[in-house]
């Protein structure tokens, strides 16, 4: 697991980056917050690779900023053409008031 920051430094609305080289994990992921909730996903769409780092999120949806494939962020399965195969999505918790990043778990088999 990866500590990311506390909460309070983590608004509604924003994202971001982790490296590989910070988690442990084979690809870079991004972590969005919507309102309470929290979503990571790597961040290599697996349609043709784009980075969803500036992708659009609604109701726990992220639509891919290049072809616009969607995809589910609680399962991680694609849920509008282009997109057709399923994302890796990791869990993320709140921990004690940090936000942790479980790379490699998704958040069905997270505790
Ligand atoms: S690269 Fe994401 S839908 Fe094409």
């Amino acid at each position: 697991m990866l500590e990311i920051c506390a909460l309070i430094d983590f608004p509604d609305g924003d994202r971001r980056l982790i490296p590989a080289a910070d988690s442990g994990y084979e690809l870079d992921i991004v972590i969005f917050r919507e309102g309470d909730r929290f979503y990571a996903i790597d961040d290599a769409c697996t349609h043709v690779g784009a980075s969803h780092l500036k992708s659009r999120v609604e109701d726990g949806v992220v639509e891919c900023w290049l072809h616009k494939g969607k995809f589910c962020l609680e399962s991680g399965e694609p849920v509008r053409y282009p997109a057709r195969i399923a994302a890796q999505i990791h869990a993320v918790q709140v921990i004690n008031g940090v936000v942790t990043l479980f790379p490699g778990v998704h958040p069905r088999d997270a505790s």
